[in-house]
């Protein structure tokens, strides 16, 4: 029985072939489209994100800790505005809640009215980069953090709300983000065939590829990776290293250059990187590190290698990790240039790039397995 079939969606004027999967594939790896950085609602995954327990958990734990007392920004709100509401039944002075999806912040209006809270929480539709409050405010609560730490535009965002909308040495909730690179064998995760997308992710897509107004090579996410230590055992081939640091209560940085380096622990074929964040609310929490539990945030995998190249413990990858802002000034784009060392052998060169709305489709070896032609 095949991981994988071919199916169909719906792209701007046309429709577009499909690799997907069975939800109850075996194994239970497959495809997930990177979420968070395109202006697309979606029930599922916000549905998704407000059942991630760890992630409401240290928000919920983080909020009513500084909120007492001071004024607060909540930067993209949604429609049930949680942590603009936790801030004012906390003792909040006064919270401006921002939201740039109108349906979204027509609803957060009403949640807030029937709470009882219309006195205190503002609803401000628009982009926070774009609105101008009535006074500097005193912290600043957001969770616009990307399957990548800074892909849904957290770094660019926030050091606009830094420099012009919170006082300085003003609070930010959360403290820190990074992302997070493992060496990955994909083959062991799925069981040989890479996987597709699960039916129920369709639509998704769909709308990503109609506010593009095209299809185009999208970020794509591993589900099913994180979760099981089972799959993370015979695939992670590495340990974790940290690139594209945010310090948001720091010297934020949307843009820069991280060098790393990944020393094989295992054998196996390396077929590419896992990408996950790792995200402290507060300064002292342990982070949620979404590589090793199950999260709203899904790895995204960076294919460096198509058939995987064999590797040994101790063999290494070196690599540079480029962020750079695409042309809205907020979503980065980002590139990854890299030299395996395996023992003996020449440095193999590698390469990814993932934009966050690149011109081309079908340019990689991976998109045309995920979308193939016909
Ligand atoms: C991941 S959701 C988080 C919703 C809610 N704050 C929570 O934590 O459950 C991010 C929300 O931020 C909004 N958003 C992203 N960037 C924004 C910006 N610069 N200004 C206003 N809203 C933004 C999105 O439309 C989306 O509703």
């Amino acid at each position: 029985m095949p991981n994988s079939y071919v199916s169909e969606l719906a792209a701007p004027g046309r429709t577009i072939p499909v690799r997907a999967c069975d939800y109850e594939s075996n194994p239970p790896v497959m495809l997930f489209p990177s979420v968070g950085e395109y202006p697309v609602y979606d029930d599922f995954v916000y549905d998704m994100m407000l059942k991630d327990e760890d992630r409401v958990g240290r928000y919920a734990a983080a909020v009513p800790r500084y909120a007492p007392g001071r004024t607060v920004l909540d930067i993209g709100t949604g429609q049930d505005a949680v942590w603009a509401l936790a801030a004012a039944r906390a003792g909040a002075r006064h919270v401006w809640a921002v939201e740039v999806m109108p349906k979204s912040a027509e609803i957060a209006r009403k949640v807030i009215e029937e709470a009882g809270f219309a006195d205190r929480i503002t609803v401000i539709e628009g982009l926070s980069t774009e609105i101008e409050l009535p006074e500097r405010v005193d912290m600043c609560v957001s969770e616009i953090i990307g399957t990548l730490g800074g892909s849904e535009g957290a770094g660019s965002v926030l050091r606009d709300a830094r420099e012009r909308l919170v006082k300085p040495h003003g609070l930010f909730i959360p403290h820190r983000s990074a992302t997070t690179a493992v060496a990955l064998d994909l083959g062991s995760a799925t069981g040989g065939e890479p996987p597709g997308f699960p039916p129920a992710v369709f639509r998704f897509v769909e709308n990503v590829f109609a506010a593009v107004g095209r299809p185009f090579d999208l970020r794509v996410c591993l589900a099913g990776l994180q979760e099981s230590p089972e799959v993370r055992e015979r695939s992670y081939l590495s340990d974790a290293v940290e690139v594209e640091p945010l310090e948001f209560n720091g010297d934020l940085r949307p843009e820069g250059v991280d060098r790393a380096e990944l020393t094989f622990t295992r054998p196996g074929h390396f077929s590419g990187l896992a990408l996950g964040v790792r995200l402290w609310a507060a300064e002292d929490d342990v982070p949620i590190d979404s590589l090793h539990n199950w999260s709203t945030w899904t790895p995204v995998y960076a294919p460096l290698s198509e058939t995987g190249l064999p590797v040994q413990p101790g063999d290494r990858f070196t690599f540079e990790f480029t962020t750079t802002m695409s042309d809205d000034g907020v979503h980065p784009d980002y590139a990854l240039t890299g030299e395996l060392h395996r023992d003996g052998g020449p440095a193999v060169p590698l390469r990814w790039r993932s934009a966050h709305h690149p011109e081309g489709f079908r340019e990689t070896a991976f998109h045309r397995w995920v979308f193939p032609e016909t």
